[in-house]
């Protein structure tokens, strides 16, 4: 009898861990986070970011006016979630919310953690897919890749768009 129940818990902890491993986390687009990160007592992280670079860099490839904005080899770097089954598409229709680096870009797809009850609970919202960024996510795009580039250096560049909360 016990061993049986043993059997069933291994088994169930195994399809827990093949569900766990295989659900992703959908992009719901910066405008979603918006109403809980705007405004002076929140830090004015949805302006810094807005008014920074990341906001704009699908209109700097629009602004070229070489259709830049149409070659997934560009795009790539310059929009949130290129690639991921509900990331930033060139087929159908343009989803303007996933254009430009989004929240999403740096801090994960947010379907899951965006409810206040996971937000205000820092393991909760690890475990719904929440990222807590660090120099390797910026190296993503900020890399040799990027026709422009020119170095990377963690510390001078994030001073440039951090966004503490308070
Ligand atoms: C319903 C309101 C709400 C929405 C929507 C929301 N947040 Fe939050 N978020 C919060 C609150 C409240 C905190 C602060 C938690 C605390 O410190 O108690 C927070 C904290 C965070 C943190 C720090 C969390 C940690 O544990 O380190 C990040 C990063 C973040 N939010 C990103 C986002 C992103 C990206 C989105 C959109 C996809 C988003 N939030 C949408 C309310 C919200
Ligand atoms: C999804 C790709 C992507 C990620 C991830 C990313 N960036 Fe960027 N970043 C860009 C692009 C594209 C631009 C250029 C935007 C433009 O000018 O239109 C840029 C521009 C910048 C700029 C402005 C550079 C200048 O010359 O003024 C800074 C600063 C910056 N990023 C810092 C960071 C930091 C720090 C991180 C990590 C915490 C990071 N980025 C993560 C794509 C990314
Ligand atoms: C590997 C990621 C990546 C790819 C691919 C990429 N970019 Fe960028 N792009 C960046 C980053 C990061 C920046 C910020 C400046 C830097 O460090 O390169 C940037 C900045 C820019 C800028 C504004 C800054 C400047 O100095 O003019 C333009 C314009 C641009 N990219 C165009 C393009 C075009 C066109 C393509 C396709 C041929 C492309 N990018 C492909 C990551 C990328
Ligand atoms: C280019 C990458 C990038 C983008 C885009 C970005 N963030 Fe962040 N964010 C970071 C990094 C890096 C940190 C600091 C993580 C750490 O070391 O605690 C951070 C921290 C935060 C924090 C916690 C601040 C604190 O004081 O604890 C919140 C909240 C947050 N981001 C929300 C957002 C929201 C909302 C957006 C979009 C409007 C956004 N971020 C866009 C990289 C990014």
């Amino acid at each position: 009898m016990l061993r049986t129940f043993a059997t069933v818990a291994m088994i169930l902890t195994v399809l827990a861990f093949f569900a766990g491993a295989a659900m992703a986390h959908d992009y719901v687009g910066s405008d979603k986070c918006k109403m809980c990160h705007k405004g002076e007592a929140k830090g004015n992280v949805w302006e810094i970011w807005e008014n920074g670079p990341h906001a704009k860099a699908y209109q700097t490839l629009v602004a070229k006016g070489d259709g830049s904005e149409k070659n997934p080899a560009c795009v790539n770097c310059h929009v949130t979630g290129f690639g991921k089954p509900t990331g930033f598409s060139l087929e159908g229709e343009a989803n303007t919310a996933l254009a430009g680096v989004g929240c999403e870009s740096c801090h994960g797809p947010g379907a899951d953690y965006r409810p206040m009850s996971v937000m205000k609970d820092h393991e909760k919202a690890l475990a719904a897919g929440l990222i807590v960024p660090d120099a390797e996510t910026c190296k993503q795009c900020h890399n040799e890749a990027s026709p422009t580039f020119k170095g990377f250096n963690y510390e001078e560049w994030w001073a440039k768009i951090k966004h503490p909360a308070e």
